[in-house]
C-alpha cells in the first residue's frame, strides 16, 4: 500500500551499528582467553578466503577506546557487539575469567559514559572449544546447563547497565552451516546431527531467557535471526507451493518455536517422514513456552526467491566467498525447492541481492505472525571500498543501500510494525567469517587487507557522515 504521510521514526529510536567479538577483537589468546571452535577452524587449510582469521582482526580489543570515540563523534546511539563466551568462562563451564568480564565492562561503561546503549549479543558463535571436545558442544543437551551460566554471570555482572540482550545470533546459520553445509565450526554435513543441534540451540535459547525472567532483570531479550523473505519466481501454483515450503522450513520453523514454543506442523512431518526429525522430551516444549522474547531481533539483508525442485532435482550448491559476481552455485533442497534469481533486483559483487521492500515485507510478515516488536540487529551492505590518497572512501553505493533501507523501515513503521531500533551491519569494517577483509561493510575503514595487517588505521567513509546526519535528524534527512 502506498502512503499518503508518513510516520515520524519514534523519539527512543535506536540507530545503531553491530559487531561480533570474533569478526572485530583480535587478542584471540589474551588475558586467559580460551579457545573457541573458529580459532581452530580457520586454521584448517581451505576454510577461509585465503585463509584469513580472525587472530587479530581489526585489533578492537586494544583500540575500543577510539572506535567508541568514534561512535560518539557520529552521534550513535545504539551499539551491538557480542561478548566472547571463551573470555568469560574459558573452558566454558568452569572457572570464571574476571580478566574477561572486565574488558567488557570497560566497554560497555566507555559507552554508557558516551550515552551509547550497549546491546550485547550473549551468543554469536565463538563456542568454547573445550565444550566442543568434551561432549560435541551443540549436539549435546549438556549445553542447555552451561549456556544458561554462561548467561547468568553476564545478567549478573551487568544489570542495570545493560538493557538490550540478543541470545543467540542467526541460529538458523550457525546450525546448517555447521551441520549441513560443513562451511562453519563442527564442519559436519549430516541433518540429522543438525535437527538435533538445533533443538539444543532451542532449549538453550529458552533457558537463557527463563533465567533473565526469573533474575528480574531489567530489560528486553530476544534472538537475533537471519531473516530472507521468501517469494515465488511466478504465480505457477508449483512455484507458490515451493515459496510455501521454503518461508515455513527457513523461517517459521525457527521463529514459531521463539515464540509458540512447537514446530511448524508439515516441516515435522516432513522431517518424520525423512527419519531425521529430533528426538524430544516432553519438558521440553514446557521450557520453550516459558522462553518467548521481548522482540524478535531480525538480520535482513536480502530476500529469497524460489521455484519447484523435483525429488531428483539440485542440492546444495557452494555460495560466492571470492567477490567474482555471478560465482554462486546452483542450489536447492530436492523435492522441495530450488533458488532462483529474482529478475526485478540487483545484487552485490557477492551475489546478494539488494531489496529494500524485502525489509518492509519483512517486518510485516513478523508482526502479523508473531505481534512482537523487531529489533533489526543487522543489515549493510558488503563491497569492496577503495581507500583515496586524501584519506576518503566514497562510498555512494552503501549510501544509497542504507538510505533505501532506512526508507522501507520507515515504510512499515507507517504500516503499524513497532520497530525498536535499527543496527547496521557494521560499525568498522572486520573480518568477514568466509570472505575474508575484502568484503567491507564498515561505516568506518579499517586499513588492512588479507595478508598484511598493516596499522590497523581507521578512516571514515562518506557513509560515516552521511549517518550522521540521519541520526541527528532522527531519519528525517535521508
Ligand atoms: C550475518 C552475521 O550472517 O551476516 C555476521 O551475523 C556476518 O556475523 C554478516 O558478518 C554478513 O555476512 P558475511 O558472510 O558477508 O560476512
Amino acid at each position: 500500500m502506498e502512503h499518503k504521510k508518513m510516520n515520524a521514526f519514534p523519539k527512543s529510536f535506536l540507530w545503531g551499528s553491530a559487531s561480533a567479538a570474533y569478526q572485530v577483537e583480535g587478542a584471540w589468546d589474551e588475558d586467559q582467553k580460551g579457545v573457541s571452535v573458529w580459532d581452530e577452524f580457520v586454521n584448517i587449510p581451505g576454510k577461509t578466503f585465503k585463509g584469513t582469521t580472525g587472530e587479530v582482526a581489526v585489533d578492537h580489543y586494544h583500540r575500543y577506546k577510539e572506535d567508541v570515540a568514534l561512535m560518539a563523534e557520529q552521534g550513535l546511539k545504539a551499539y551491538r557487539f557480542s561478548i566472547a563466551w571463551t573470555r568469560i568462562i574459558p573452558d566454558g563451564d568452569g572457572e570464571i575469567n574476571e580478566a574477561g568480564l572486565k574488558f567488557y565492562e570497560n566497554l560497555i561503561d566507555e559507552l554508557l559514559a558516551h550515552h551509547i546503549e550497549p546491546v550485547v549479543t550473549l551468543y554469536h558463535w565463538d563456542l568454547p572449544k573445550a565444550l566442543q571436545d568434551k561432549y560435541k558442544g551443540w549436539e549435546s543437551r549438556q549445553i542447555v546447563a552451561d549456556f544458561t551460566r554462561y548467561a547468568e554471570v553476564l545478567f549478573d555482572r551487568f544489570r542495570g547497565k545493560v538493557k538490550f540482550w540478543v541470545t543467540l545470533n542467526e541460529q538458523n546459520v550457525f546450525i546448517s552451516h555447521g551441520y549441513l553445509q560443513g562451511s562453519h565450526p563442527p564442519d559436519v554435513q549430516d541433518p540429522k546431527r543438525m535437527y538435533q543441534a538445533n533443538h539444543y540451540a532451542n532449549l538453550a535459547n529458552a533457558a537463557a531467557i527463563k533465567k533473565f525472567r526469573e533474575m528480574e532483570m531489567d530489560g528486553l531479550i530476544g534472538p537475533s535471526f537471519a531473516y530472507s523473505p521468501t517469494y515465488a519466481i511466478d504465480s505457477n501454483p508449483v512455484n507458490v507451493l515451493a515459496a510455501d515450503d521454503h518461508e515455513e522450513l527457513q523461517a517459521n520453523f525457527w521463529m514459531d518455536v521463539y515464540v509458540y514454543g512447537r514446530y511448524p506442523k508439515v516441516i515435522w512431518k516432513w522431517l518424520e517422514d525423512q527419519g531425521i526429525a529430533p528426538e524430544v522430551e516432553a519438558d521440553d516444549f514446557v521450557l520453550l513456552r516459558e522462553g518467548k522474547p521481548d522482540f524478535m531481533g531480525v538480520n535482513y539483508y536480502q530476500t529469497s526467491t524460489v521455484s519447484a525442485n523435483p525429488l531428483n532435482g539440485v542440492g546444495m550448491g557452494k555460495p560466492n566467498t571470492t567477490g567474482e559476481k555471478g560465482s554462486s552455485e546452483a542450489n536447492g533442497v530436492p523435492g522441495i525447492f530450488k533458488d532462483e534469481q529474482n529478475p526485478f533486483v540487483e545484487r552485490t559483487n557477492w551475489d546478494w541481492e539488494i531489496d529494500p521492500t524485502g525489509m518492509r515485507i519483512a517486518l510485516r510478515r513478523i508482526t502479523s505472525r508473531y505481534d512482537l516488536p523487531v529489533l533489526i540487529t543487522e543489515n549493510g551492505l558488503g563491497e569492496y571500498d577503495t581507500l583515496e590518497e586524501d584519506g576518503a572512501i566514497h562510498d555512494a553505493y552503501r549510501i544509497d543501500y542504507l538510505k533505501q533501507h532506512v526508507e522501507a523501515i520507515q515504510e512499515a513503521i507507517t504500516d503499524g510494525v513497532e520497530v525498536l531500533g535499527y543496527c547496521t551491519w557494521s560499525y568498522t569494517d572486520l573480518l568477514s567469517w568466509l570472505n575474508g577483509y575484502q568484503k567491507r561493510y564498515g561505516f568506518v575503514y579499517v586499513d588492512r587487507d588479507e595478508l598484511d595487517e598493516k596499522e590497523l588505521k581507521r578512516y571514515k567513509k562518506d557513509s560515516y557522515y552521511w549517518y550522521q546526519k540521519v541520526i541527528e535528524s532522527n531519519g528525517e534527512n535521508l
